[in-house]
């Protein structure tokens, strides 16, 4: 019988999938950061200009590597619209954080940029925009309030892939963009997300916690001799 129902989305397929997943299975390399891995971070680095770009297992993988870079402290506060998914507060929450919803635009669904500086208090750390179905915030005054309180950034761009703002690739403009490729979104690997790091001075830490603390991606570049996963605790804590 037929569905009453209109799906809520259907996964896009290339048609190249299984063909691809073959010569995952033919190359022994099953787990990330194989061949697969590195030309996806090649792909959208080209796509978005980001500094560095980290493969997660999802968006809220990607927000919440974001949070851990913030270093934030409990009772750090960090700005968010009041519509959102729940993975953006989530991510802060774990860190001890407190989300301080700002209402939304009624043309957008996107954080109000006039109403973010009446809500900065001496706890606030960071603004967290989400680019709502890959709407594009109002980023340059977003840019303008961060600048001015010394506040990062990390864009929620779940929604934004390949989307921008005045010429500009959602997620590459804040400290920190963060993508989903679940497969409700626009390209999709099943369940799937990135960081895109555009502090250039975060993207070795970032790639070590994304690494569990240790510095197995540059041991694998040949830039380390520390066997990877022996980091000492001592290193771990320094790295994060
Ligand atoms: C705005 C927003 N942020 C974060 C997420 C979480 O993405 P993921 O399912 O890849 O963890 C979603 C997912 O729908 C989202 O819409």
């Amino acid at each position: 019988m037929a569905s009453e129902f209109i799906p809520f989305n259907r996964p896009y397929i290339t048609g190249k999938e299984q063909a691809n997943i073959e010569l995952a299975l033919k190359g022994h390399h099953l787990s990330g950061d194989g061949p697969f891995t590195r030309r996806c971070h090649q792909w959208l680095g080209q796509h978005t200009g980001s500094a560095r770009v980290l493969l997660t297992h999802s968006c809220t993988s990607a927000l919440d590597l974001a949070a851990i870079l913030l270093d934030l402290k409990s009772g750090d506060e960090v700005i968010m619209p009041s519509f959102t998914f729940v993975s953006t507060a989530n991510a802060f929450v774990l860190r001890g954080a407190i989300p301080v919803f700002v209402d939304i635009r009624e043309d957008t669904l996107n954080l109000d940029e006039g109403q973010i500086e009446a809500a900065i208090t001496s706890r606030t750390r960071a603004i967290a925009p989400v680019h709502y179905a890959g709407v594009s915030c109002e980023m340059d005054p977003i840019v303008a309030i961060a600048k001015r309180h010394g506040l990062r950034i990390v864009e929620d761009a779940a929604q934004g892939i390949l989307a921008s703002y005045n010429g500009t690739p959602l997620g590459s403009i804040g400290d920190f963009g963060c993508l989903s490729f679940h497969e409700t979104k626009n390209i999709i690997s099943g369940e799937g997300g990135a960081l895109l790091v555009n502090d250039p001075s975060l993207g070795l830490r970032a790639e070590i916690i994304r690494e569990k603390g240790t510095d197995r991606g540059r041991f694998f570049r040949g830039r380390s001799t520390n066997t990877p996963g022996r980091t000492s605790v001592r290193r771990f804590c320094r790295a994060i």
